[in-house]
């Protein structure tokens, strides 16, 4: 961790219900209210975002209210999409874009991450882009070309102004809900190379302000030494987000790292 505010997120994927949502967005809002270094946001499935976002806003929270995807056309005849504008009325500010369960089960090109990243970004939002590569491909040797790639793809056309919305996500998909976490030396050094592509393609000053986060099986016992990482800057959480009694301590341990108390 550095200078760079930490950045953690709840990535509720396709869990709770309108009793456990509206239970866990009250239990993280109380159970953070001390915690003021350390940016936080959930992610709640669709039908559950107002609500969510009623708990925020009557407890006058910081915590962001996130969307888990969205569709990048503004309105039309596309069953079963959400637009922009649509998660905007519901109070979101920022979007996971290209998150690997997308990829991979559902099936998003490169092209369509760029297409949505570029959507929330003209839509004003904030946009966490997730890259990781699979174990296939970390086995073959490939994960630096395909991290890369998943970037450059995915950052098409973004603009110098808008890339100061933008954070990356890194989590290696053979990590992500197996129990499996990257080794803080992996994740570092993987992390470290993104920030020098972001260099090369928006310039230092923005590379060593952009936020990277780790995921993929961060839970209380290792957060803490994943986070020391200079090029680390926070995490996305998954299963361990559903909780707030594992939430809570990785957003403290976020907030030790950058107290320099861990
Ligand atoms: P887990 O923390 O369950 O491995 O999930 C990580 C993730 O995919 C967050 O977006």
């Amino acid at each position: 961790m550095s200078q760079r505010k930490p950045y953690v997120g709840g990535n509720w994927k396709m869990n709770t219900n309108r009793n456990t949502a509206a239970e866990l967005a009250r239990g993280v809002v109380d159970g953070l209210r001390d915690v003021s270094n350390v940016d936080v946001a959930v992610f709640p499935p669709f039908p559950y975002l107002l609500a969510v976002r009623a708990i925020l806003r009557d407890r006058s929270s910081s915590i962001k209210l996130g969307a888990q995807d969205c569709y990048h056309k503004p309105d039309g005849a596309f069953t079963g999409e959400v637009s922009i504008e649509m998660l905007k009325d519901c109070g979101v500010e920022v979007i996971l874009c290209g998150h690997s369960e997308r990829r991979h089960v559902l099936g998003e090109t490169d092209a369509v991450v760029n297409e949505k990243l570029r959507a929330v970004l003209d839509g004003g939002l904030e946009a966490i882009l997730c890259v990781g590569e699979t174990l296939d491909e970390r086995i073959a040797g490939h994960t630096d070309p395909v991290n890369q790639r998943q970037v450059r793809a995915a950052l098409s056309d973004v603009t110098g102004d808008q890339i100061s919305r933008v954070t990356i996500a890194y989590e290696p998909v053979w990590a992500i809900g197996t129990g499996k976490t990257a080794t803080p030396e992996d994740a570092q050094d993987v992390q470290a190379k993104i920030r020098k592509l972001i260099a090369g393609m928006y310039g230092a000053d923005t590379a060593e302000r952009m936020r990277i986060m780790y995921g993929g099986s961060v839970k209380p016992s290792n957060a803490s030494e994943l986070f020391k990482g200079t090029d680390i800057d926070g995490g996305l959480i998954g299963g361990a987000s559903l909780k707030v009694s594992e939430f809570a301590p990785i957003v403290r341990a976020a907030s030790a790292v950058a107290r320099g108390q861990a």
